[in-house]
């Protein structure tokens, strides 16, 4: 009689950084990578991950957005509860992967270090809405703000948060430093201003890492 394998247990992976810091670009390689070790993965992105999800992540992007301070922090953990409830939940219960591109650290980064919210206050509704859930692994993608403005300026139209000031984005990358500091079994720092190659060779040393964690 065949002996059955104990499901692996999911693992949870969260990419970080400032807009531009090249967290796109490196969820292909990720994808390829964990693929090509047989790892049955689930991609995903916040806000969003979800129909009800995308339609917030919508309004909080949209530059003729009205959004209050509170409304902004509090639209982005009914989208996580909703992503929580409906994909990252049953994924990692599924022993499978789940790769989200931004989670809760971007709630702290962004309303937090950039606009300023109280950080026990986001922990408020952090404990509320994830009951104790956190990222097994979060690769953070840390670069100077000139040069991730650099790279996104030829390629797009900035959102509602790309339009800011430079010293919003610069709370922004160093809110995410203090919170790398403050939990470094969780991060992974990635010196994100290098080529892509040698970048994509860090993160696979992290990911070997989780994953013979076992
Ligand atoms: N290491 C790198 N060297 C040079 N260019 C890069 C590097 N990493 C990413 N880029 C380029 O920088 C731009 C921004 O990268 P990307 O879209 O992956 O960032 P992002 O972190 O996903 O941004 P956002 O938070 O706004 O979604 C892209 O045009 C990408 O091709
Ligand atoms: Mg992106």
């Amino acid at each position: 009689m065949p002996t059955e394998q104990p499901a692996r247990r999911g693992r949870f992976i969260t990419l970080e950084g400032i807009d531009g810091a090249g967290k796109s670009t490196h969820l292909t390689f990720i994808r390829d990578w964990l693929a090509s070790r047989g790892v049955d993965a689930v991609f995903t992105r916040e806000p969003g991950g979800t129909p009800l999800g995308e339609d917030i992540r919508k309004l909080l992007l949209a530059v003729d957005s009205q959004v209050s301070l509170n409304a902004e922090a509090l639209l982005a953990f009914a989208a996580r509860q909703q992503h929580i409830d409906g994909v990252i939940a049953p994924a990692l219960a599924a022993g499978r992967y789940l790769v989200s591109d931004r989670f809760t650290d971007s709630t702290y980064a962004f309303q937090g270090g950039g606009r300023g919210i109280p950080f026990e206050r986001i922990r408020v509704l952090e404990d509320w809405v994830q009951q104790g859930l956190q990222p097994d692994l979060t690769l953070l993608f840390d670069l100077p703000l000139d040069v991730a403005a650099q790279r996104m300026s030829c390629t797009r139209t900035l959102d509602r948060f790309e339009q800011e000031a430079a010293d919003f984005h610069q709370r922004v990358r160093e809110a995410y430093l203090a919170r790398a500091a403050a939990e470094p079994h969780r991060f992974a720092m990635l010196d994100s201003s290098r080529g892509i190659a040698e970048i994509q060779a860090d993160i696979a040393i992290h990911l070997q890492n989780l994953l013979e964690r076992g």
